[in-house]
């Protein structure tokens, strides 16, 4: 059989519209899926991204707006979606966890868990967070007994729940951990979940008594199911009952590292119970900072991806923030930084690149271009470096193949200064500026998928190059 690849992001609470920290995410995974379906095919490859809609937060917004739940949800829904199809994520499915669709699976995985006798009924004293939608314990509230990622006191809780047994599950994950390294990445990432699942794991609450809104427990319709056991269902219910079932095996989560105990110790014991087949492979990434300090609403430094793409456009939205700071590490984002990546790399880097050759072109032999095999590679290894780093999901180290090989070019440009040379050797220095651009346009199919389109056209066809054109407007 065929490769294939099924790439997932998390599914966002449509408490808010999208910022920055979501593009990151979802753009992340999207020039991901691009570089595999020009590797592999685009039937082989499959994306799915979607809203996280059946939780309190939502209810709570809801509320707030004013609007009654359903059209709050079709309402907030729509603007993820059209945000994503604004800044240019390809999605194959968007998801939404109110459909029906995925209601169904939720009931018949919950079954399956019910069937092999790891749900119970219990009481629940403890504290919940509504913004993490989690229970805490006592030790990870902060000084002020307030959750530590919201800066809000928890809801003391005491209620009927249905619980599942995660610490039966305890030494199960840790053979799986143990026999597979790469399933999760990075590194750091897989020993911090190690030492979590080693510490001990305690069975987890997976209804709420008290909730005003999701799916009703199969087995106890006064409940309902806990939030982010119906959630992290969605990656398995998207495929189910379409042509795509067959992509589960070969899913691959890219997540933020804050959810990553629901996806790496929660999410496999659910389809070992189940007996479905696990994930591929999770990669967590890392968050990022604006300036230094952390997003927050309250502070007002909330960055809107639509913002960025309308002034410096898509392409530039996304290498500018997935260049901040190598995929799985945390970084920091500035205003001031990104407007100096977009001069330096972009307009005056790529832009003015594609544009001194194309130009050249013109001047030194109206158009005509040499000779160029079709096999021919541009040498020093880039599209071996570039792909190699895809693969391994290291987004940046991708990027600055790219940009290295970009200035690598324009110092060519500056150090032989192609005009002043004799006509073989102007060809020959040429010949090799023009096979770069063409792996350089090969390379910016997966992250410059709008400026691909222009790049393609300047390179002309097999005779002549087209007119030299602004990717880049300077700002
Ligand atoms: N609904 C859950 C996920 C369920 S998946 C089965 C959720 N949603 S969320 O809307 O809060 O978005 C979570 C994701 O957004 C994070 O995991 C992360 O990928 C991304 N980010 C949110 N803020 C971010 C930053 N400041 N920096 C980087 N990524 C950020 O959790």
């Amino acid at each position: 059989m065929s490769q294939e690849v099924y790439l997932t992001t998390p599914i966002y609470y449509v408490n808010d519209v999208p910022h920055i920290g979501h593009a990151y995410c979802t753009l992340a995974t999207d020039t991901l899926v691009r570089y595999w379906r020009k590797k592999i095919g685009k039937e082989n490859v499959f994306f799915l991204t979607g809203t996280d809609e059946n939780s309190q937060k939502t209810v709570d917004a809801a509320k707030a707006s004013g609007k009654d739940i359903p059209e709050y949800l079709d309402e907030m829904a729509g603007i993820w979606k059209s945000t994503w199809d604004q800044i240019g994520v390809s999605y194959d499915d968007f998801i939404r966890t109110t459909e029906k669709r995925h209601w169904g699976v939720v009931n018949e995985v919950f079954k399956k868990i019910h069937g092999k006798g790891d749900i119970y009924k219990d009481t629940y004293v403890g504290k919940y967070c509504t913004g993490c939608e989690a229970f805490i314990k006592d030790s990870e509230l902060d000084e002020h007994g307030y959750c530590p990622h919201h800066k809000r006191p928890p809801q003391l809780l005491e209620e009927e729940n249905y619980f599942f047994r995660l610490s039966k599950y305890q030494d199960e994950l840790i053979k799986w951990y143990k026999n597979q390294p790469e399933q999760l990445m990075p590194d750091s990432r897989r020993n911090e979940v190690m030492s979590f699942i080693k510490s001990g794991l305690e069975d987890v609450s997976i209804s709420r008594e008290t909730a005003e809104f999701g799916i009703p427990l199969p087995i106890d319709p006064k409940h309902k199911v806990y939030v982010w056991f119906d959630a992290l269902i969605n990656y398995y219910s998207a495929l189910q009952g379409t042509k795509y079932e067959h992509f589960w095996e070969s899913a691959q989560h890219i997540i933020g590292k804050d959810i990553i105990r629901f996806h790496c110790v929660i999410w496999p014991a659910m389809l070992m119970s189940a007996g479905i087949e696990l994930p591929k492979n999770v990669f967590a990434h890392g968050f990022f900072t604006i300036d230094g300090v952390k997003m927050s609403k309250s502070l007002g430094n909330v960055i809107s991806p639509l913002e960025l793409s309308e002034k410096y456009g898509n392409d530039a939205l996304r290498v500018g923030l997935l260049s901040s700071f190598e995929f799985g590490n945390d970084g920091d984002f500035s205003l001031a930084h990104f407007d100096d990546f977009y001069r330096t790399k972009l307009s005056g880097g790529v832009g003015n690149l594609f544009n001194r050759v194309i130009t050249l072109f013109h001047k030194l032999w109206d158009g005509k271009k040499p000779y160029i095999e079709k096999s021919q590679k541009s040498g020093e290894g880039w599209e071996e470096r570039f792909s190699q780093a895809l693969e391994k999901k290291r987004v940046k180290e991708a990027l600055d193949v790219f940009f290295e090989m970009v200035d690598a070019c324009n110092r060519h440009i500056n150090d032989v200064q192609p005009w002043k040379l004799d006509p073989p050797d102007a060809r020959a220095s040429m010949n090799k500026l023009l096979t770069m651009l063409v792996t350089l346009t090969d390379m910016a199919e997966v992250i410059l998928p709008e400026s691909v389109v222009k790049m393609r056209k300047m390179l002309g066809d097999d005779e002549k190059v087209g007119d030299a054109e602004i990717l880049f407007e300077r700002k």
